[in-house]
């Protein structure tokens, strides 16, 4: 794929990884777990869009997490990521259907291997939204990812800091997986 996406050029295509673990307070459990999934992700490439002057290309993103062999995924994003060449900004918009949305942001250059994107409640540029009840009961106060690319495989580390009315302190909520290319 050509060099109009960047950093994002490396993480075109069909994805799939066995190694995931997510570390949450579970309600069910009624306690921090460990939970480990596999993954499925799909980044389909576009653009340009044109804003003004600017001019952005982007991947149509999705993924889906599951817990060993059960039907329904647990977690699930949609959204897209976005590169400008001109300035080196890195966008990564997306929605989690607990009534969450994401915006984080972060420079790199056209051929990084290693990038880091993040956002915050509140933020006036990379914000994150959420709906009522989360944020009296969980609320996501900030998010941070950073994402490595190898030879047909790509992996994400990511934190979510949470304000859960189950802990004094605030909780780290995280995520990491390494993909491998399948399409
Ligand atoms: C790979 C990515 C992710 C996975 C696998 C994942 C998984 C989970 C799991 C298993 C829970 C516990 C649910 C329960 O048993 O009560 C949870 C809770 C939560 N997650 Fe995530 N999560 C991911 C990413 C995110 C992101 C990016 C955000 C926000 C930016 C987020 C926000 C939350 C919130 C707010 C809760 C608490 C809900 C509550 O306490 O009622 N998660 N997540």
């Amino acid at each position: 794929m050509g060099n109009e996406w960047g950093p994002l050029g490396a993480l075109i295509g069909e994805w799939e990884a066995e190694g995931g673990l997510d570390t949450a307070y579970s309600h069910g459990e009624g306690k921090v777990l460990g939970t480990p999934y596999r993954e499925k992700v799909s980044m389909k490439p576009f653009g340009p869009v044109d804003n003004g002057s600017q001019h952005l290309y982007g991947l149509d993103y999705k993924t889906a997490m599951w817990r060993g062999s059960e039907e329904n995924p647990f977690h699930t994003e949609v959204g897209y990521w976005l590169w400008d060449a001109a300035t080196g900004e890195v966008l990564r918009g997306f929605v989690v259907p607990r009534g969450i949305t994401v915006l984080a942001g972060g420079t790199a250059t056209a051929d990084a291997v290693e990038f880091t994107l993040k956002a915050s409640l509140g933020d006036d540029q990379y914000p994150i939204g959420e709906g009522r009840y989360l944020t009296t009961h969980a609320s996501s106060l900030r998010y941070e990812v950073t994402i490595t690319v190898a030879e047909d495989t790509w992996s994400y580390r990511e934190t979510t800091m949470l304000k859960m009315k189950e802990f004094d302190d605030l909780f780290p909520h995280t995520d990491h997986n390494t993909l491998h290319k399948v399409g």
